[in-house]
């Protein structure tokens, strides 16, 4: 008798992950509330197992699939995503199950092959079909959602989407679909899944959305391979307009303030920028990093008109937490319209120059900077109100 259960989601699809509710750390992305590999099995003409588990929860999916089959008759597997955390377990279920095919998109079928060279996979097009006997799989590749190998597959009979990382978030529950869990805490865990997955693909999202749009394609559930699968379509309907906000970039009068401090000098800045931004009724979010951490950081960042960047110097350089956090925001490609650079120095204080200068290159219109030597004297902390002050005049112009 099994001791865990596979769960349905349609007529003929079951949910046969697998939770980890003990991750906090996914290759930099906190994930303070854990996370599922979610994988789906088709019960078809030709049972098929629609993408894996991360290497480690194996037993965790067979021990699933053995509630409703057999494992050893899973035909087909699909691969819709090759990144370890869907891929990993899959060497070894093929070892257990011998599936009769595994299928990848082409991109897929190159990753995996150098992820696991053991496994022979073949490739399916981008608007191709793969008939399980009584049912169908259609394929869409998302290339660059957000991987070159990812796509989509759809079961037509059933208006099943898998839709592999996209719709996806990191939470671990027991609940198994959205209507299950407070909204406010879908939109939550999506932010942060977008802001620090997704956001450098943005264009790739919209283009997709039309995509979907145009395709004439309908949904009744749609199954991600992380978090709760989305059976509520007015939720869904919502959470798309989620994901063509951020896609589209669109800001809100809001400022993120992320800095570091070493003796409270730059600390005392970030409090009196904050005060000059409030003053012009800009709702901030100030996140010093002793506090939080870069994923915090970026998922504040998706809908903030300014980001003001905060360090002291350090060794003639900035402080290493603010290098690490302003490296990761470039990568993820933020839109930020404005940015400002603070901070407190000894002697050199090279920190707000270098900050000013990624800034530029994270494509934000500098406003200004404030130095403060040692501690902020009351005409710094002036000029850091002043700061905000115009920070918050340009965001409401702008808005
Ligand atoms: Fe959930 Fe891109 O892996």
């Amino acid at each position: 008798m099994p001791n865990l259960n596979a769960i349905k989601i349609s007529d003929s699809v079951y949910w046969v992950g697998a939770i980890d509710w003990n991750i906090r750390y996914f290759h930099g992305y906190s994930t303070l509330k854990g996370t599922t590999y979610n994988a789906y099995l088709v019960l078809s003409d030709k049972i098929t197992l629609i993408d894996g588990v991360k290497k480690g929860f194996e037993d965790e999916l067979l021990e699933r699939v053995a509630s409703v089959v057999d494992p050893k008759k899973i035909e087909y597997i699909v691969s819709n995503h090759a990144e370890p955390d869907h891929s990993g377990g899959i060497p070894k279920i093929a070892e257990i199950v011998k599936p009769e095919k595994i299928f990848a998109s082409k991109g897929g079928v190159r990753a995996l092959a150098a992820y696991y060279p053991e496994l022979p996979v073949k490739a399916v097009a981008d608007g191709g079909e793969l008939s399980l006997g009584n049912k169908t799989l259609k394929f869409m590749e998302t290339k660059m959602l957000h991987w070159p190998d990812s796509m989509f597959s759809y079961l037509a009979e059933e208006e099943v989407l898998f839709s592999q990382d996209a719709f996806g978030m990191h939470l671990a529950t027991s609940e198994r679909f959205d209507d299950e869990l407070p909204w406010s805490l879908l939109v939550d865990m999506s932010t942060g899944y977008y802001a620090n997955i997704i956001t450098l693909y943005s264009p790739f999202v919209q283009n997709l959305l039309k995509k979907v749009a145009a395709s004439g394609l309908t949904f009744k559930v749609v199954a991600p391979d992380h978090g709760p699968v989305w059976r509520n379509m007015d939720n869904f309907a919502e959470m798309l307009k989620y994901y063509d906000k951020w896609s589209a970039r669109k800001t809100d009068k809001k400022a993120v303030i992320v800095y570091d401090s070493m003796w409270h000098s730059t600390e005392k800045m970030a409090r009196c920028i904050e005060d000059g931004l409030v003053s012009q009724g800009i709702k901030v979010k100030s996140l010093f990093l002793q506090s939080c951490d870069r994923s915090e950081v970026a998922t504040e960042m998706l809908d903030a008109s300014a980001v003001i960047a905060g360090a002291p110097t350090i060794n003639n350089e900035i402080f290493p937490s603010m290098s690490d956090v302003m490296c990761y925001l470039k990568g993820l490609k933020f839109k930020t319209p404005f940015g400002a650079a603070f901070g407190s120095y000894g002697w050199s204080g090279e920190s707000v120059k270098y900050l000013s200068q990624m800034l530029a290159d994270m494509g934000c219109e500098v406003i200004g900077s404030v130095k403060s030597l040692y501690v902020p004297s009351e005409e710094v902390k002036k000029q850091c109100f002043e700061l905000g002050k115009e920070i918050g005049e340009k965001i409401n112009n702008r808005n």
